[in-house]
């Protein structure tokens, strides 16, 4: 099975709230996209979006340029459907992340939650950074949460990747100048938790 059948085989087959990484709303990543975006219609794009409700929540504080890219067309689906009309707001992209086609310079903020730590292979990290440095505006922000050191070894049964905050830099390299970094325990809806580690960048 690869990636993309993989990913539509879970948001098939499980509810929303049946998830590991789910959360109500992703308060981490709110509250850094708010301070390093303060300006509403700053253009932000949430990088493997699944069926997160972050994109309801930025709607709903107003953000009114605001892309979800997501490998599952399943996912994406259920966010439109769960969103109705205004899932016309949002610009929706079908696409895996290594491979995407994303115009260069196209968006202030890039939002990665629970995404670049399913990337294992050393060749799809250098797309997926260089994807990064291409879209992001200069000076623009960029904001990952994966797996801290602490965090779990496999994820929807895949192996994941754990970072601190030298090597989830590292990765990244010199033009992303680190502006800060956080962990976060999160509550998982079985009653168990996993470390995350935020780290937000400035690109230069
Ligand atoms: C653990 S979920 C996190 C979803 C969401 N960011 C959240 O925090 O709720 C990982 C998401 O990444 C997507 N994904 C995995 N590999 C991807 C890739 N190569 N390109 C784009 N999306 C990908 C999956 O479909 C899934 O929605």
């Amino acid at each position: 099975m690869d990636t993309r059948q993989h990913w539509d085989r879970v948001y098939e087959t499980k509810a929303p709230t049946d998830v590991s990484w789910f959360s109500p709303h992703l308060e981490t990543s709110l509250g850094i996209i708010r301070r390093v975006a303060p300006n509403r219609s700053m253009s932000i794009i949430d990088v493997g979006g699944g069926e997160s409700t972050l994109v309801d929540d930025l709607l709903a504080e107003g953000y009114c340029n605001v892309a979800v890219m997501d490998i599952s067309g399943t996912a994406i689906g259920h966010c439109k459907k769960r969103l109705g009309k205004l899932a016309d707001k949002v610009t929706w992209i079908v696409a895996d992340i290594t491979k995407a086609e994303i115009p260069v310079h196209s968006y202030d903020v890039w939002h990665d939650r629970a995404v670049f730590h399913f990337l294992t292979e050393p060749a799809d990290r250098l797309e997926y950074v260089r994807r990064v440095t291409s879209t992001v505006k200069p000076g623009g922000h960029v904001i990952i949460g994966a797996f801290g050191p602490e965090g779990p070894s496999k994820c929807s049964g895949l192996d994941v990747m754990r970072y601190d905050v030298d090597s989830l830099h590292a990765e990244f390299g010199g033009r992303f100048r680190l502006m800060e970094s956080s962990k976060e325990l999160h509550q998982t809806p079985f009653g168990t938790t996993q470390q995350f580690l935020y780290c937000y960048c400035i690109l230069e």
